[in-house]
This record gives C-alpha cells, sequence and structure tokens, in this order.
C-alpha cells in the first residue's frame, strides 16, 4: 500500500482530490476533485464516450434525473433487494459488512464459538441484519410513502425506464444501446481504499437492448470489447483480467456477469462489472408502470422483448486504477523523481510552456507568444518560477508528457525544445511544427 499513500498525498498536494468538507473533520466515502483531477476525470469520460457511443451508429446518449420516485426502485427491484449484509460490535459499536469480515477485508478476525469477533476491539457482533444501500429522500413538504424518493444507486434505471422515449425518438433499431455517465449514491457501511469504495461517485453505463436469441453472442462481445479499451489506455496485460461469477454470486437482476479485474495493491478487485441483464429490467418496469416496453421487429412483424447487455464502469475506480498504474519513481540528476506516466491522452496538463529564464523579458514574451499558440488545441500550463530542473519536476508530478521550453537560440531562429517527460530528452524542434507534432503524439 505504499504507493497508494504516496499517491494520496500527491492528490491532495497538487490538487487531484481532496477529503470532501475537510475543514469540518471530513464526510467519510466522499471526496472533492480539483483541477487536475477534473481534468483527469474529464479525460476519462471522453475516452469512454469515443469508444461506447462515437465511434459506433448504434448508442445513443442520455442524462436522466439523480432522484427518482419510490415506484422506480420497487420496480428495480433495488427497495427489496439492494442490501449488505451488516453487523455492528457490541462493545464500541463500530459497524462492518459481514461478507467483507470473512473475506478479511478488515484484517485478521478472531473467533468465539465459531462466530467471528470486532476486527478492532475483539467485542461481541450483533446478529447479522440486512442494511439497505439507497439513500432515502422525500419530495415537497410532507414526509410520506406517496412523496418517498430515492437518490439512483446506479444511472440503468434511467435508461430503461427511458426506453420507448429513445427507441421513438431516434428510430433505433435493435440491437442499439443507451449510454450515461452521471452521479450515483450508496450508503457504503464501509467505505475504504481512498476512492475505490466510496458513497457517492460516477458510473458510466451502457444498456445495450438485443434481441434474446443473440444475448450470448452479445455478453461476449462486449466483453473482450472493455477488456481491450482497458489495453488501450496502456494498463498493462499482467495487472487486468476477467472473471466469472458464479451462481451465488449474480445480483438479482443477472444471469451472467463477468468482472474485469484490476491488480490493487489490496489485491485483485473489480474494476468493471458487464452484466447479462436478460428481460428483467423491461419486463418489470411494463409490469409497475402499465406502459408496453417492447421492440416491433417491422421485418418479421412481431413484438420482441429485448434482452440487456450492461458493461457498467465507475470513473472514480478507474481514475485510482489509473493513478496506481502510472505512477513510478526514478533518479534524475543523482535526484528522486516522483512522476505519473500517463499516456499523453490521459494527461490532465497536455502541455507545459517555460520560458529558460523568467526574469528575462524577450523570453518571457516569446514564452507566452508560444502559450497563446498552443492553449488554442490543447490544455496547457504556463510556469516561469523557479529553476527549469524545478518546473520540469513540478510537471512531472502531475504527469505533464512534454515541456516546451524558450531559450536564446528561439529569439534566433523561432527553434525551441521540447522535453519528453519520460525518457527527459531534449529535442529542438520548429514553433510552426508544434502543433502537429503534439497533435500526433496524443491521439488515441
Ligand atoms: N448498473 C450495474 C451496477 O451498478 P455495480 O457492480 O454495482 O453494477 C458498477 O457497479 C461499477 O460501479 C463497479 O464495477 C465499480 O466500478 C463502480 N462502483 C460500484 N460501487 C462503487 C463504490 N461504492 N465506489 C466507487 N465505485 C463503485
Amino acid at each position: 500500500m505504499k504507493n497508494l499513500e504516496k499517491i494520496i498525498q500527491i492528490c491532495k498536494q497538487r490538487g487531484f482530490i481532496f477529503q470532501s468538507a475537510e475543514i469540518y473533520g471530513g464526510l467519510k466515502g466522499f471526496y472533492d476533485y480539483g483541477h487536475l483531477g477534473v481534468l483527469l476525470k474529464n479525460k476519462i469520460k471522453n475516452l469512454w464516450l469515443k469508444e461506447i457511443v462515437f465511434k459506433r451508429d448504434d448508442v445513443f446518449l442520455i442524462e436522466s434525473s439523480i432522484i427518482g420516485p419510490r415506484k422506480v426502485y420497487e420496480a428495480s427491484g433495488h427497495i427489496e433487494s439492494f442490501q449488505d449484509p451488516l453487523v455492528e460490535c457490541k462493545n464500541c459499536h463500530n459497524r462492518f459488512r459481514a461478507d467483507h469480515l470473512i473475506k478479511g477485508e478488515y484484517g485478521e478476525v478472531k473467533l468465539k464459538d465459531n462466530k467471528p469477533l470486532c476486527p478492532l476491539c475483539g467485542g461481541e457482533l450483533t446478529e447479522e441484519r440486512n442494511f439497505n444501500l439507497m439513500f432515502k429522500t422525500y419530495i415537497g413538504p410532507v414526509e410520506e410513502l406517496a412523496s418517498e424518493a430515492y437518490l439512483r444507486p446506479e444511472t440503468a434505471q434511467g435508461m430503461f425506464y427511458n426506453f420507448k422515449n429513445v427507441l421513438n425518438s431516434m428510430r433505433a433499431k435493435l440491437p442499439f444501446g443507451i449510454a450515461q455517465i452521471g452521479k450515483v449514491f450508496r450508503n457504503e457501511i464501509t467505505p475504504r481504499n481512498f476512492i475505490f469504495r466510496i458513497r457517492e461517485f460516477e458510473q458510466m453505463e451502457l444498456e445495450f437492448f438485443v434481441d434474446p436469441k443473440e444475448a450470448d453472442k452479445w455478453f461476449d462481445s462486449w466483453v473482450e470489447e472493455r477488456y481491450n479499451f482497458y489495453l488501450k489506455l496502456g494498463i498493462k496485460k499482467e495487472n487486468i483480467r476477467k472473471r466469472e461469477y458464479s451462481k451465488e454470486e449474480l445480483a438479482h437482476y443477472s444471469s451472467a456477469t463477468t468482472d474485469i479485474e484490476y491488480k490493487f495493491p489490496w489485491g485483485w478487485d473489480e474494476l468493471e462489472g458487464i452484466a447479462n441483464r436478460t428481460n428483467y429490467d423491461l419486463s418489470r418496469h411494463s409490469h409497475f408502470s402499465g406502459e408496453e416496453l417492447i421492440y416491433f421487429d417491422e421485418k418479421e412483424k412481431k413484438k420482441i422483448l429485448p434482452h440487456v447487455i450492461e458493461p457498467s464502469v465507475g470513473v472514480d475506480r478507474l481514475f485510482l486504477a489509473i493513478l496506481l498504474e502510472f505512477y513510478d519513481e526514478d533518479v534524475v540528476d543523482q535526484e528522486e523523481r516522483r512522476l505519473f506516466r500517463f499516456p499523453p491522452f490521459l494527461a490532465p496538463i497536455e502541455v507545459a510552456v517555460f520560458p529558460l529564464l523568467g526574469n528575462r523579458k524577450k523570453l518571457v514574451e516569446k514564452a507566452k507568444e508560444v502559450y497563446k499558440l498552443v492553449k488554442e488545441n490543447f490544455v496547457a500550463f504556463y510556469d516561469e518560477s523557479g529553476s527549469i530542473g524545478r518546473r520540469y519536476r513540478r510537471q512531472d508530478e502531475i504527469g505533464t508528457p512534454f515541456c516546451l521550453t524558450i531559450d536564446f537560440q528561439t529569439l534566433e531562429d523561432n527553434t525551441l525544445t521540447i522535453r519528453d517527460r519520460d525518457t527527459t530528452k531534449q529535442e529542438r524542434i520548429k514553433i510552426e511544427e508544434i502543433k502537429d507534432y503534439l497533435k500526433e503524439k496524443l491521439n488515441f
């Protein structure tokens, strides 16, 4: 966990991620993203959109509301089934997930009469009870069953109850998908491992509607497609794997699920899940709403109740995997260096611009000119303070792949040096060639 601790420190110092409401003692399971964090998050979301939506012709976007009426979550089965087994220590009153206690996620647990004891104080634990993870609220001034509503625990339901709207407005033909990126909320019993398990997070989900006869084929194809996405992001093969669920592990709506797991510092754990949700959601929402949610096959002149293949990943969890994957340490000029070796297309700041000396008017003027030029097309950062070595290090630490330095030769021949973060090598390039050079390097 050594790297994780260092990464958490850099995240705070450099403005990637802060504990939410920190000045009030912090809110457990909630995090805020700073400037660099938002930039990296946007990169992740845009790459997902590119792969899932823009590269294809059969996936449509939606942004549905975060709060939903009780009926939606009765239909989805969340009110009945979205729960974790909870135990509480009778002595210190800390709460734990019973299944995680048995798996050893809270460390070594002592047993008494074959029952686990509190991992913190050794006290006796209560009997298991089911705890529903949804946050409940009320719409309007009266707190009664009719006004009960929930913060969504997944974005998926918005895609299901809008099935007919999207089908008709987009004139969609089977197979087709509805995709959404958005915030979701889960009152996790024990949030842990930085942003791995939190209570407010963002999901990127696709609901891909298919002819039931083709569901198995599409399930396999989405598992492959999603696995390859992570390789394309630059995650090493030895750090990623697929894991099929056993029957006992499946969620209430799923007939098959494969997780894509990442090798986190505490072991293999879920990054993304791909589930075959069958016709569970559409038939439940049809039943509860009274609206027929089906597809009419014009060719065959028959109604089809589609099955759904769902790849779903948390933005924050992928963010953490990316930080872990690309964090590195080495020695440059006899000095230890901490850096993120992000592929250029993922880097929050794509290019930094420096005058060699910050106190030479002509160099500063020229550097600002170059900065203005690159800013038009790239996420750029300008810095004239401190030694050039320090400035390079500050960019290395946040993963900036390229630094442009304007020196005295620039004033004579309009060339500048471009430094590569990974090799620290510099080459000279004409100012007029920079945009094309960077465009090529930043390609996904
Ligand atoms: N619609 C299906 C669904 O929500 P899930 O496995 O519960 O399935 C999907 O969640 C993804 O959301 C997970 O693979 C993970 O990346 C992310 N995720 C789930 N719970 C999370 C939490 N408490 N904190 C951060 N990310 C979470």
